[in-house]
């Protein structure tokens, strides 16, 4: 056996419980995406391909994968920035796509000239809400996100960590029925980290928002997820996924203990590194 094709053995697959009975929030089939070659005579080039699935209502679904797998180009889609070419989305409710959806990345993006409350009310400001009525709701967010207090301070005044909560704030603020979220904590360090998670998990625990969220750090989408989907590269699809079934509210030092954490933990690891050491050598395992 070749190593390429040793890589390639079927990953382990933890056995996963369809919850039939819940609406289906985002649904994708055999979505594919070709971008045209840069030098004429070169072959396109097929970053995403066959990339199927289904968030439900109410879940709160991770993407983990090796760096260029497509994680990012696969929210674009479904965030609306880029058109279908081939394949199927569907996103319901469909009616408003800007209301509907939060979208958060890796840079918190805020105004630096606009105060945190300033900042947090934007989008408010944006759909029309009345002076009154945004400030008390960014005031009550800001509150949940614990920066009771920094309603003056100015982007530039804050922690890192301080900055994406003032980001989650602006984000929560809105109401969105789903929430897109690309590596929103990447930049944070890791005790950081760990406690916007917990903040962040907590909050999702009260309101159950439909989350799709992209990561690499495999303990962070075990921690917060119901579900796992493990991308591959080269062309970029799901090649495995993991029902996390660990009872909540949860915390990190009791995830820490519980084997089925660990037991999730290797198998995503191995899924991850297989994948990796295929992208790497520029092999497929079809
Ligand atoms: N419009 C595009 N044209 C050319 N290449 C693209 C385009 N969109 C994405 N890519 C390539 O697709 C791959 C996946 O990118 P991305 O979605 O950012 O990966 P990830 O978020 O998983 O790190 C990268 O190699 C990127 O350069
Ligand atoms: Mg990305």
């Amino acid at each position: 056996m070749s190593a390429a094709a040793a890589l390639a053995t079927p990953p382990l697959i933890v056995p996963k419980v369809e919850p039939a009975e819940q609406a289906s929030v985002i649904a994708i089939e055999e979505l594919a995406f070709t971008v045209a070659p840069r030098r004429p005579g070169a072959a396109p080039t097929q970053i995403l391909a066959d990339v199927s699935l289904t968030v439900h209502e109410h879940e709160f679904v991770s993407i983990v994968g090796p760096s260029g797998c497509g994680k990012s180009t696969l929210l674009n889609f479904i965030a609306g920035l880029l058109p279908v070419q081939s394949g199927r989305l569907t996103l319901m409710p469909t009616a408003r796509r800007d209301r509907v959806l939060g979208y958060m990345f890796q840079q918190h993006g805020l105004l630096p000239w606009r105060n945190v409350q300033k900042n947090v009310e934007l989008g408010l400001e944006v759909a029309g809400v009345p002076a009154v009525q945004r400030a008390s709701q960014a005031r009550e967010m800001l509150e949940q996100m614990g920066l009771a207090g920094f309603e003056q301070h100015f982007p530039r005044e804050l922690s890192g960590g301080m900055r994406q909560r003032v980001a989650l704030a602006r984000t929560l603020v809105l109401r969105p029925e789903v929430m897109l979220m690309d590596e929103p904590f990447g930049a944070l360090d890791a005790q950081t980290r760990i406690y916007i998670q917990e903040l962040f998990g907590q909050f999702w625990e009260q309101h159950r928002v439909t989350v799709l969220f992209v990561t690499h750090d495999i303990d962070e989408a075990l921690f917060l997820s119901d579900r796992v989907l493990v991308m591959g590269a080269r062309p970029g699809r799901i090649v495995a996924q993991y029902e996390v079934g660990i009872e909540r509210p949860r915390s990190h030092e009791q995830m820490r203990h519980s084997p089925r954490f660990q037991e999730l933990y290797d198998c995503i690891w191995q899924d991850i590194r297989r994948q990796s050491q295929l992208s790497m050598q520029g092999a497929t395992d079809e």
